[in-house]
């Protein structure tokens, strides 16, 4: 089955930082959803329709499942079956930074981890490279030169195109890239959590990454689905906060943020768009980030996600509104 003709018209490409590398402002990750009792077809669906809809970039982890590794066996098998010679089209990445097996050698930031973590992902990927391979964590214990440099071992062996980093505060990006300077390592990107409920990186990270020009990649931009609709009326059978393996907890979705989300959800429809697609496009509206990285276990959610680039633009009112109901 061939795809979309028509798969970069309409969805729109940033720039990474100062790196030469776009990214899609919207780009998928598979942390829930294609683990071991994840159901094939619907994995293969859900990844078809994101290139159908210009997504280009499929997120992993070495630890993504459960149980941990699953999620790149799964995704490696739907890019061989379905992705084939796609593959140029396509930025996959995985990090290392999490437990992943016993022993010291299993966790953390040493280059002995990261170098060995690499090379399993890449055989459940059943890739030569991947597109981005990121140090999940920063590791206090060991030098962030010996991180880096096992970052950079990985592109010049070409089993990495590009270097990232993920849940690295400002001060340490900063840190990091001035070692990347002097290996000459392509490091373009810091992968963090950002969403309506969760602003710290504003002051903490967004400022040191525009100084560096090191790209942002907001995960979890729908708070795991609580910045939808979905929970306004009790938690959903089909929801992850209901699903064993899913990462949300029952206890999240309670009282309080459900009374914020209702008022969230008041905007967005006066915006004539739905509370996902508002708060896409309020993670977006700051041009440091580069990509909204979402997940989503339907494809219909995708196609409302991708939809809500038709309308990017907020108005000082509105700017503020949100920001009463979020203070409230
Ligand atoms: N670097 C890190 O440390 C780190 C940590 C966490 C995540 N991540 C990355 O970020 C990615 C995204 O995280 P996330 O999945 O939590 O992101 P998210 O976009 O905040 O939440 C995705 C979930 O929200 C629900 N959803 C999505 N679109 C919807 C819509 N239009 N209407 C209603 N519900 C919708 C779906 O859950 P239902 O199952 O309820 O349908 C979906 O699985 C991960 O896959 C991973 O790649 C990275």
């Amino acid at each position: 089955m061939s795809f979309n003709k028509q798969r970069y018209d309409t969805m729109q490409f940033n720039r990474c930082g100062n790196s030469g590398l776009k990214l899609p402002a919207i780009s998928m990750g598979c942390w829930n959803n294609f683990g071991v009792r994840a159901e094939p077809g619907n994995m293969k669906a859900l990844l078809r329709r994101c290139f159908d809809l210009g997504i280009t970039h499929f997120d992993l982890a070495n630890n993504y499942g459960p149980p941990p590794g699953s999620a790149e066996e799964n995704v490696g098998r739907v890019l061989a079956s379905e992705f084939g010679s796609h593959r140029d089209e396509l930025i996959i990445s995985t990090k290392a930074g999490y437990l992943m097996w016993p022993g010291p050698y299993g966790d953390w930031g040493s280059r002995k981890y990261i170098l060995a973590s690499l090379d399993q992902s890449l055989k459940r990927l059943g890739l030569d490279y991947v597109d981005i391979f990121y140090h999940h964590r920063r590791d206090p214990e060991t030098p962030l030169e010996e991180s880096m440099g096992a970052l950079d071992s990985a592109v010049r062996q070409g089993k990495a195109i590009y270097a990232g980093i993920s849940n690295y505060n400002g001060e340490d990006s900063k840190k990091v890239m001035e070692i990347a300077r002097r290996l000459n390592l392509p490091l373009v990107i810091n992968q963090s959590a950002y969403s309506m409920i969760r602003r710290n990186i504003e002051g903490s990270l967004v400022p040191y990454a525009r100084e560096i020009g090191m790209g942002i990649i907001a995960f979890c931009p729908l708070a795991q689905g609580l910045l939808t609709d979905k929970y306004l009326r009790g938690i959903p059978a089909d929801s992850r906060a209901a699903n064993p393996d899913g990462t949300l907890q029952a206890a999240g979705v309670n009282e309080s943020t459900i009374s914020k989300v209702g008022k969230l959800n008041e905007l967005a429809q006066a915006r004539g768009q739905s509370l996902a697609q508002m708060a896409l496009m309020w993670v977006l509206r700051d041009a440091g980030v580069t990509s909204a990285l979402i997940g989503a276990s339907k494809v219909r959610q995708l196609e409302e996600n991708v939809a809500a680039l038709e309308n990017r633009a907020f108005s000082e009112d509105e700017f503020s509104a949100i920001d009463r109901i979020l203070a409230g």
